[in-house]
């Protein structure tokens, strides 16, 4: 009997020792972080943090891809309008971190200036209408975008 709580006791000591040497967890961690800070462009955050990985965002949330492929080009791909093509523009494209410019406009304007281009909402004609291309949905999703680069 006491043979037998000696071996059950040995082996929950070992298991628990185990668990503090168990290399999966770091491995995982350095995975993800090796992912991050291997990709193109980046930047740390304004604390000096490192980025969450966005690599891994963009394929899984197709809105970000939208934006990427259809806007960042003028509106920059964090969307402050700090691209090299939005240098020349004139109006320049928005600045969507723009706190002033959030508070001023409501989100149907904002789906309209996508939806129906810069023309229909009284601005420059170089804001495309996207329409034609994004599902009312997806508009909605890069509303919801843009609004997050306002807070
Ligand atoms: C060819 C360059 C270009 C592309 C591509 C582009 N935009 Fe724009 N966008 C502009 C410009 C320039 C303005 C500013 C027009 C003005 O102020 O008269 C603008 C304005 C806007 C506005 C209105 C801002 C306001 O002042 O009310 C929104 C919203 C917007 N863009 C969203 C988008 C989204 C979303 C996409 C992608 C689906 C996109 N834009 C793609 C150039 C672009």
């Amino acid at each position: 009997m006491k043979a037998i709580l000696a071996i059950l006791a040995c082996a929950a000591i070992m298991s628990s020792c185990m668990d503090q040497y168990n290399p999966v967890p770091y491995w995982k961690q350095f995975t993800s972080e090796r992912q991050i800070t291997s990709a193109k462009n980046l930047k740390l955050t304004e604390k000096g943090e490192i980025p969450a990985p966005t690599v891994a965002i963009a394929e899984t949330d197709p809105i970000s891809g939208k934006y990427a492929s259809l806007c960042s080009s003028c509106h920059g791909a964090d969307g402050k309008a700090d691209g090299a093509a939005a240098a020349a523009m004139n109006p320049k494209p928005r600045n969507f971190h723009d706190k002033v410019w959030q508070a001023k406009v409501d989100d149907a304007h904002i789906a309209k200036a996508i939806k129906e281009g810069g023309a229909a909402v009284g601005l420059s004609g170089t804001m495309p209408p996207w329409g034609g291309v994004l599902s009312d949905d997806e508009i909605k999703g890069l509303v919801a975008k843009i609004r997050d680069w306002g807070k």
